[in-house]
């Protein structure tokens, strides 16, 4: 199918890494040009050069999502290379801290409240100035089955990405009227470098897993939470991205999609 994206100008921030890198792959192996945003600017130009390299067109700019005038520089060096951007992937997210909410720590909070939520906002914020005249653009957000259902040891994540979708609904209303659609992606379990940390995190505070590799705790953790009892693919969650971006899915807005092998119900 064609998804009707060749020539979009596509921002993926994360995209140096994990699901973010697949969902730049996906983007360019549609035809869209990609801006890798990352904090990691050795791992965002790897991952721009191997898209170059496949014929693709991409560019790695280094920059902290976190950080407002670092965002509108990043729209700005968008808009100096390619154009005005078209789709904007705000993928960057994780967790700091693993720890029940009694025991956690304001600074963990912050942390994680700022990595997946203000981070979003601050993109989204930026993207729809640009969009906005131009009547047109698609707005994808990563939030997570941690967005849709509580999780014990993840407080703080769970609020910021309940948080990514009550945010999607607003601004999916604010800029419906410019035919811009704004919605969430809400993945479960996919092994990436952002999954290794938290395994790793489980492992140094529970004596049980001590003697368990970081891949046998996150296939144990998969089997039993997921009914199809198999992780995703990072190409799954970029293959969903790459529709939401699509002309084909241009009457979808608003919504928190789960992509978790049928965790989620709701
Ligand atoms: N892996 C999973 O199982 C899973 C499940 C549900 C949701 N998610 C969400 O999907 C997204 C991607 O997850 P992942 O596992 O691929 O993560 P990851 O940690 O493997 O990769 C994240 C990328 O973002 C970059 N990054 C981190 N902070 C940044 C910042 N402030 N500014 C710019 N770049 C920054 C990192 O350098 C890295 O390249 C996150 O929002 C995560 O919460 C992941």
């Amino acid at each position: 199918m064609d998804l009707g994206i060749q020539g979009k100008i596509s921002v993926v921030t994360g995209g140096g890494k994990g699901i973010g890198e697949a969902i730049a792959l996906r983007l360019a192996s549609e035809g869209a040009k990609v801006v890798l945003a990352d904090l990691d600017s050795e791992a965002a130009k790897k991952a721009a050069d191997a898209i170059q390299a496949q014929g693709g067109n991409a560019l790695a700019v280094p920059c902290n999502t976190t950080n407002p005038d670092q965002v509108d520089a990043l729209m700005e060096k968008t808009g100096e290379t390619y154009g005005a951007v078209d789709i904007l992937v705000n993928n960057v997210g994780g967790g700091t801290g693993i720890d029940l909410v009694v025991r956690s720590k304001v600074e963990d909070w912050d942390k994680t409240v700022e990595m997946n939520l203000k981070t979003a906002y601050l993109c989204c914020r930026a993207a729809a100035k640009v969009m906005i005249p131009r009547k047109r653009g698609r707005i994808i957000n990563m939030s997570s089955i941690s967005g849709k259902q509580g999780e014990p040891l993840l407080g703080s994540y769970c609020a910021a990405k309940f948080g990514v979708i009550g945010f999607t609904q607003t601004l999916a209303r604010e800029l419906a009227r410019y035919d811009i659609t704004v919605n969430a992606v809400c993945p479960g379990y996919v092994f990436t470098p952002g999954w290794e940390k938290l395994a790793q995190a489980l492992k140094d505070s529970q004596p049980a897993l001590a003697d368990k590799s970081l891949l046998e705790i996150f296939e144990a953790r998969v089997r039993s939470v997921t009914p199809l009892r198999r992780p995703q693919e990072a190409s799954e969650i970029a293959g969903l991205v790459a529709y939401l971006a699509s002309y084909e899915a241009r009457s979808i807005t608003g919504q928190a999609i789960s992509i978790d092998g049928g965790i989620a119900t709701g």
